[in-house]
């Protein structure tokens, strides 16, 4: 029995299965900063073997796995290339400029894909008084252009640009489990394309804490020591590893059921007159506008809680994200509900 989670707001609300409890209650642990805890190493090689890369590095959270990764990959002072509305760029509080001196350099994505001609033209030359450009951020899926998943051929075109310029990639994959099962490729195709790729094992995928950076033997060996430096080497780290562990073997290919209740909320919402849907919902995210409701975003957020679900609305617009904890069930009930309560506005 799956217990219930009706929280729209975000899927970092998801919390362990019962095979996840029963991995850390049995964990082996040892000591991580000496690299002696088996959970926390297997977890790791494992990571690495998934994405296709040399290495893996367990840390704290997405945002802690996105610096040390740009730090691997950047020196103090560099400019790095990044989508306008990423997170990195607008929601990890500024780490790139207090931590790494680095200075960003936004473009306007399409859908949230960085249109390669747009890092050529962003690269700066050798001119004495310009910045180093140094580094392309690209995210995948990407959160605030609707949860899109960008494909293999897009991120390939962007990984070609940056190496015509020598750059590194950074692939901020927090959720680029969702983006290869609603692509219906393996994750290391899409993996292949970021020398640095970080993803969350505490969103879809359901475990409580953390996230992994993956790469080559030498930049996870400079993120580990920048990992270090924040404060995120961790002891017995193992208890919180072994439900990572469940969440790579068990809990990649149920995302397809997020993928497919995300359709069936966005189908019901559409048939609502004066709810807009403002994105292609491709993977477990959906973003409405309410206001043609005539509501504000906090009347649509208690009219979720009559309802028995929590949202967040800051403004008229609403993402809505679907994951473990919600199955089809649960949405048509939450569509018949505020299907009626829309009825008597
Ligand atoms: C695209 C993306 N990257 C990174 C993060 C950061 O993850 P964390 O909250 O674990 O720091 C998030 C969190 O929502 C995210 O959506």
């Amino acid at each position: 029995m799956v217990e219930k989670n009706l929280d729209f707001r975000s899927d970092t609300v998801t919390r362990p299965t019962p095979e996840m409890r029963e991995a850390i209650y049995n964990a082996v642990v040892g000591d991580d900063v000496f690299g002696e805890d088996p959970t926390v190493n297997e977890l790791e090689a494992l990571a690495a073997r998934m994405l296709g890369k040399e290495a893996g590095l367990f840390v704290t959270s997405g945002t802690q796995g996105n610096t040390v990764s740009v730090l691997a990959q950047t020196s103090r002072g560099d400019e790095i290339i990044l989508e306008r509305r990423s997170h990195i760029y607008l929601n990890e509080v500024g780490g790139l400029a207090v931590i790494g001196a680095l200075m960003s350099r936004t473009v306007e994505g399409e859908l949230g894909w960085i249109r390669p001609e747009d890092i050529r033209a962003s690269v700066r030359g050798s001119n004495i008084h310009h910045a180093r450009t140094s580094l392309v951020c690209v995210e995948n899926t990407h959160n605030t252009a609707g949860g899109i998943p960008l494909t293999v051929e897009q991120m390939k075109a962007d990984w070609e640009a940056a190496k015509e310029h020598d750059l590194g990639v950074h692939i901020d994959g927090a959720r680029i489990f969702n983006a290869a099962v609603a692509l219906g490729v393996e994750v290391n195709e899409l993996a292949q394309y970021g020398d640095t790729v970080q993803f969350c094992l505490s969103k879809g995928l359901s475990a409580p804490v953390g996230s992994m950076v993956v790469g080559t033997e030498e930049l996870i060996k400079k993120a580990r020591k920048y990992r270090k430096m924040l404060g995120g080497g961790m002891r017995q780290a193992g208890i919180i590893a072994a439900p990572g562990i469940v969440a790579l073997k068990r809990m990649v290919d149920r995302l397809a059921d997020d993928h497919a209740n995300a359709k069936l909320l966005t189908d019901g919402l559409g048939r609502i007159k004066g709810i807009k849907i403002l994105y292609p919902v491709m993977t477990n995210m959906v973003y409405i506008d309410v206001s043609g409701l005539g509501w504000t975003g906090r009347e649509w957020v208690e009219a979720c809680a009559k309802l028995g679900w929590k949202s967040r609305g800051y403004t008229p617009v609403i993402r809505l994200v679907t994951h473990y904890g919600i199955e089809g069930e649960d949405i048509e009930a939450f569509l018949e509900g505020i299907t009626d309560l829309v009825s008597r506005i």
